[in-house]
Order: structure tokens, then C-alpha cells, then sequence
């Protein structure tokens, strides 16, 4: 999949989460990185719908994080902007496991990245335009070649 994204419209942020859910699987950790505003819940709600998760997908900020069942694997959308450290998404006692999930995080860039093995991370950018970019970073040589890198 492309690394570098322009998305003018909120529908190809939900677009571009869509194509990257068809690439995750159990076990993938996805930190997103960017501003208040660049489109973290959107593109997390986007891959929400590539799984199939029927219940909408909403900002997970006053409860930390959320696991959304139903779809192709469960999804584990995670606000860690309130959090100090993370030892383990597992110590959020949340009634799934990040092994047989696909984890989401907003805000925890620098903090859970130790979570896994490897991750993707995606970088968004907010331009004076008010367009969306976004850059995906491999971390890890199973995610350069999932990407094709
Ligand atoms: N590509 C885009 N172009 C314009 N607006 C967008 C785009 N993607 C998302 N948005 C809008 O930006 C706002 C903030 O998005 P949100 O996903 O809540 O950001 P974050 O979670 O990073 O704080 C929402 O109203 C969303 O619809
Ligand atoms: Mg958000």
C-alpha cells in the first residue's frame, strides 16, 4: 500500500483506514501520531468498518479505550493521552487480549510502542488548508514487508 496520503475530505481519511484495515491482523499494534484534530477517530472509525465492526467507532477519550467485537478481529481503540506510562494494554483490563487484536492507539507515541515486537506507525498532518496528510513508518521488518517497502 502507499506510504504517503493526501486526503482532502473527512470520507478519504474514513477511506484510507478502510484500505489499512484490509491489511491488519490479530496481533498488530497501530500508533497514531499527530495533533487534536488531524483525524486519529476518523481513520480509526474507517478501519472500525474494514473489520466489519458494526457499532460506530467513537473517541475512547474518557474511558481510555474500548474493544469493538463483531467484526473480522476484535479492534482495541485506546486513548492514552491520560495515561503516564503503559506497561501492558493488558494491564487496561480490557476483556481482550492484544495478541488476538488489533490494537489502536491515539496519543501514544513514545509509550506503547514496547507493546509489541513491531507496529505501524501512522503520522498525521493537519495542513493551514485544512488537508489531511498522513505518512505510514514501518517499525519492524514484518510491517516494510507488509507494505512492500
Ligand atoms: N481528510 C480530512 N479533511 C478534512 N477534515 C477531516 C479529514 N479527516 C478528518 N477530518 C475531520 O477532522 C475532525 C477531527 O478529526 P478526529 O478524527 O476527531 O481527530 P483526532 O482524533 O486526531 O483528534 C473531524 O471533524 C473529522 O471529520
Ligand atoms: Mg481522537
Amino acid at each position: 500500500m502507499k506510504l504517503s496520503h493526501v486526503l482532502p475530505e473527512p470520507a478519504d481519511t474514513h477511506g484510507l483506514g478502510v484500505e489499512l484495515a484490509g491489511i491488519l491482523r490479530a496481533g498488530d499494534l497501530v500508533v497514531l501520531v499527530g495533533p487534536l484534530g488531524a483525524g486519529k477517530t476518523a481513520l480509526t472509525q474507517g478501519i472500525g468498518v474494514g473489520l466489519g465492526v458494526r457499532e460506530p467507532v467513537t473517541s475512547p477519550t474518557f474511558v481510555i479505550a474500548r474493544v469493538h467485537r463483531g467484526g473480522r478481529v476484535p479492534l482495541v481503540h485506546v486513548d492514552a493521552y491520560r495515561l503516564g506510562s503503559v506497561a501492558d494494554v493488558d494491564d487496561l483490563d480490557l476483556d481482550a487480549s492484544a495478541a488476538e487484536s488489533v490494537t489502536i492507539v491515539e496519543w501514544g507515541q513514545g509509550l506503547v510502542e514496547q507493546l509489541a515486537d513491531e507496529h505501524l506507525e501512522v503520522r498525521l498532518e493537519r495542513r493551514d488548508d485544512d488537508v489531511r496528510t498522513v505518512e505510514l513508518v514501518p517499525h519492524g521488518q514484518g510491517w516494510i514487508e507488509r507494505l512492500h517497502v
